[in-house]
């Protein structure tokens, strides 16, 4: 079977020996997400020879019991069938450490705990800390991760110290800054991880080598050819137990602020020098983001739309409304929609429309890049009936189907001169014959090897923000204030949204792609 993650000749590079600490190691993410990942890892034979994994959070636990809930985590959610023997050979190197991320003194055991786990390994293990924890902890852990020296100076250091980060980061511009600043107290730039799951998907990544591995893509990737961008985020879920956090958020700080620009950047970038180093790419998105026109507060009614669903069906199952959901407040003004038309304002990308949307509840699940390219003159095909040429689309779906597929205008076969749209089709699952890995395996693997390129960087964070400073500041205006907040359009649950989503594309005679 072939390796994805395979480097050079097929080669596997392993990460030098490793300690994880999962900080938030009873939650969702750690039993949903990281193990599953990490055990992926080891069955695909990528783990380090060396690691040790140490699971830290308040609850008391024993080791043998944390493996044991594990477990069962992991049947429910590997990619993997689970192997016996592997998992009792994984599971070894687990461990778990009651852990007050506030105390001081719970990292000095922290510490302790690591060093004795270290006696027993041949190596020197680098140290990675996963925060998988709530938002609030993340500056107090680093804090006390340094104080209680766990944090070691990367240009000195015998071992490397990283932290990894989980989103949300920050909340708007200025927490945001705040928190990059409290990380880099303890942290260098360098060793930290923002993750951003979508730059671990298979089909994000691979973004960059469709347009700078083929030829035939690049020359048309501008003003000139392309017409118009669309991304579409879509999910039939509501917001199941995650009320508390989503309400608080909204679509726009869940999935646009981060997936959703992240993507958009990498779809507009300059060629970097290098894909090898890591900043050589995220310097030109963070060049991309900053050239986003930023709107001003009058064009935020023309060009945003938010929304809330309502009760309706979805896949044939009746579903409720956002504020009927355990925990969403009867008045809640939180969006589960949004959909913004948005312009980067460089020479590549003059007068190009991208129009990006979000949202929950909708009809099904799917998310999709498409590049609709200019019409190609009619003048040929004048009094034959032919009708209006189609444009030519190139659609990456990013998931649940992931591959990629280009519409062109074609002959059908006969006698008479007809234009029709035909789409060439591209899967992964028919090409490579291979499952995709979890975009976790991904960015777990790659964190420990050191490599920050599917990371996003504290300028990247801090231009997203900046960028959607003013929609968030509109939208959050009171109502009935002297400037009229723009409104909060409903749509039925198990559709595409509100009406008034199209109206951001009319003005150029565009239309949302059927998904
Ligand atoms: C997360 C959001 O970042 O991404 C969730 O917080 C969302 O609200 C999830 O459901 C979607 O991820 P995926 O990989 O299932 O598309």
């Amino acid at each position: 079977m072939e390796n994805p993650f395979a480097e050079g000749e097929n080669r596997i590079i392993r990460p030098p020996g490793t300690a994880i600490v999962i900080f938030g190691a009873t939650g969702d993410l750690t039993h949903r997400k990281l193990i599953p990942a990490l055990y992926n890892l080891a069955y695909d034979d990528y783990m380090p020879s060396n690691f040790v994994v140490v699971g830290a959070a308040r609850t008391p636990l024993s080791d043998e019991d944390f493996r044991k809930n594990l477990f069962e985590s992991v049947k429910k959610h590997s990619r993997r069938t689970i192997n016996d023997e592997l998992w009792q050979r994984f599971s070894q190197n687990i461990y778990y450490q009651q852990l007050d991320g506030t105390s001081l003194e719970s990292f000095v055991k922290l510490r302790e705990r690591l060093q004795s786990l270290e006696k027993k390994r041949a190596e020197t293990l680098n140290y990675l800390y996963y925060l998988a924890t709530s938002p609030s902890f993340f500056g107090p852990i680093a804090t006390n991760l340094r104080g209680a020296g766990l944090v070691e100076d990367p240009k000195a250091a015998a071992r490397s110290t990283s932290l990894i980060i989980e989103k949300p980061f920050g909340h708007d511009l200025a927490s945001a800054r705040e928190l990059n600043s409290v990380l880099r107290k303890s942290f260098a730039e360098e060793q930290i991880f923002r993750i951003d799951h979508y730059l671990g998907k298979e089909t994000v990544q691979n973004i960059l080598v469709f347009r700078f591995a083929n030829g035939i893509f690049e020359p048309l990737w501008n003003h000139n050819f392309i017409d118009h961008i669309q991304i579409s985020f879509c999910e039939d879920i509501g917001v199941g137990s995650r009320a508390g956090y989503f309400d608080q958020s909204g679509i726009l700080r869940d999935i646009v602020q981060n997936h959703l620009l992240q993507i958009l950047a990498l779809l507009c970038i300059e060629p970097p020098y290098s894909l090898s180093d890591a900043d050589a790419i995220r310097d030109e998105k963070v060049k991309v983001l900053r050239a986003i026109r930023r709107l001003k507060p009058e064009d935020v009614a023309r060009q945003t739309v938010r929304a809330q669903y309502t009760k309706g069906f979805v896949n044939g199952e009746s579903a409720i409304g956002y504020m009927e959901e355990k925990g969403i407040a009867a008045t809640s003004q939180t969006e589960t929609f949004a959909a913004l038309r948005l312009e980067v304002d460089n020479w590549r990308w003059s007068g190009v429309p991208i129009y990006v949307r979000a949202g929950k509840r909708l009809a099904k699940r799917i998310t999709e890049i498409s590049i609709a390219f200019k019409r190609a003159p009619e003048s040929l095909f004048r009094g034959r009936q032919v009708g209006e040429l189609d444009q030519n689309i190139l659609a990456i779906q990013v998931q649940p189907n992931e591959g990629i597929s280009l519409k062109i205008c074609s002959k059908p076969p006969g006698p008479r001169l007809r234009v029709r749209p035909v789409v060439m089709d591209f899967t992964y699952g028919h090409s490579f014959g291979v499952p995709s890995p979890d975009a976790y395996e991904r960015l777990l693997l790659d964190s420990m090897k050191g490599d920050a390129s599917l990371f996003t960087r504290d300028d990247e964070i801090e231009e997203a923000w900046d960028l959607l400073a003013p929609v968030l500041e509109q939208w959050a205006l009171p109502a009935g204030g002297k400037v009229a907040r723009p409104p909060l359009h409903t749509y039925e649950a198990g559709t595409w949204g509100p009406a008034a989503a199209a109206t951001l594309l009319k003005e150029q005679k565009h239309r949302w792609r059927r998904l």
